[in-house]
């Protein structure tokens, strides 16, 4: 039996579904029940019957899937898959925005710690923040911890002001303006779409500025032949599985995410094989932090 054969059996032994985010590796997205962005995983995630959910990607994202699912088993094939970023503030230093701004919502992206999810009003995934930050009746908003997503999001919201806290994500802040001209000068026609992950300098040059999901979508939507993608290179293996005829050109150097990369097939199949991996919260922790994950769906619906 090869590996690919054994986690079928597995999956059916253990009542187990396995979901993946776009950024792990072409492998461990061809054998995933489902493929998203973190918006659709977490949405996901509620409605799934299966007792077991395999989360291929970093840890916030296996943490929000046991938040909102306390009764199931969350697997993580590697726990050290990590989002720098989850890590980029504190709950001292939100409690000090808090004391400065009485006023203000805490907006905490999705790519955040659990502890942190605890000190915040709501959270939001690249794909709905506009959304949800537009419908929050406060002026002022503490936006936490990625300050790229957050400027881009207060540009499209002027009667709101913004308060950041200095995170980003480092993968898509190496991505540089150059490098989008660059590419451009390689690829005159081929529009550029970026992550809102990239700093402002990079979206200024975009041509569509979307999710990974957004940008599977306008790729796929649209009758153009060749893009320029400035966002993490997971994503190539579904561009290109869902466009067979078109072409992707990654900005130069090619951003990869290490921590995604970490998850195998051989992972998978020994965390079902003996429950390895499993997310475990402390019991203070759900309550708090699964409510503004829970308010994240309610006004993103
Ligand atoms: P989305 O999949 O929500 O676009 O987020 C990208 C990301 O960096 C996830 O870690
Ligand atoms: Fe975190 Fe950036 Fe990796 Fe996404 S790409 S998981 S934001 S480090």
């Amino acid at each position: 039996m090869d590996i690919k054969e054994k986690i079928q059996q597995l999956k059916q032994e253990q009542d187990a579904v396995i979901l993946a985010h776009y950024y792990v590796s072409d492998e461990v997205q061809a054998i995933a029940d489902y493929v998203g962005d973190s918006f659709y995983l977490s949405k996901l995630a509620v409605d799934l019957p299966q007792k077991t959910i395999v989360l291929c990607g970093v840890f916030f994202m296996g943490e929000s899937a046991k938040l909102l699912n306390p009764e199931k088993r969350v697997l993580l094939p590697d726990t050290n898959a990590d989002c720098p970023m989850a890590h980029m503030t504190t709950p001292e230093s939100i409690a000090a925005l808090r004391a400065d701004y009485p006023d203000a919502a805490v907006v905490c992206y999705i790519n955040s710690t659990a502890e942190l999810k605890t000190c915040s009003d709501v959270c939001v995934t690249s794909a709905n923040a506009l959304k949800i930050v537009a419908a929050l009746p406060n002026k002022e908003i503490i936006f936490v911890p990625d300050e790229n997503l957050g400027q881009y999001i207060a540009a499209q919201l002027p009667d709101k002001r913004f308060i950041y806290d200095d995170g980003r994500c480092p993968i898509h802040a190496r991505i540089t303006p150059a490098a989008i001209d660059e590419a451009r000068a390689a690829h005159p026609s081929a529009p550029v779409l970026a992550h809102p992950e990239c700093i402002p300098a990079v979206l200024q040059k975009a041509d569509y500025i979307g999710s990974t999901s957004g940008i599977l979508k306008y790729a796929t939507e649209h009758d153009v032949q060749q893009y320029i993608i400035a966002t993490e290179c997971g994503i190539g293996y579904q561009l290109r599985t869902q466009n067979p005829d078109k072409e992707f050109f990654f900005v130069s150097p090619t951003p990869v995410c290490e921590d995604m990369k970490f998850i195998t097939l051989e992972k998978i199949a020994h965390a079902l094989e003996t429950g390895a991996g499993e997310v475990q919260l402390d019991g203070a922790v759900y309550q708090p932090a699964n409510a503004p994950l829970a308010k994240m769906l309610e006004l993103a619906r």
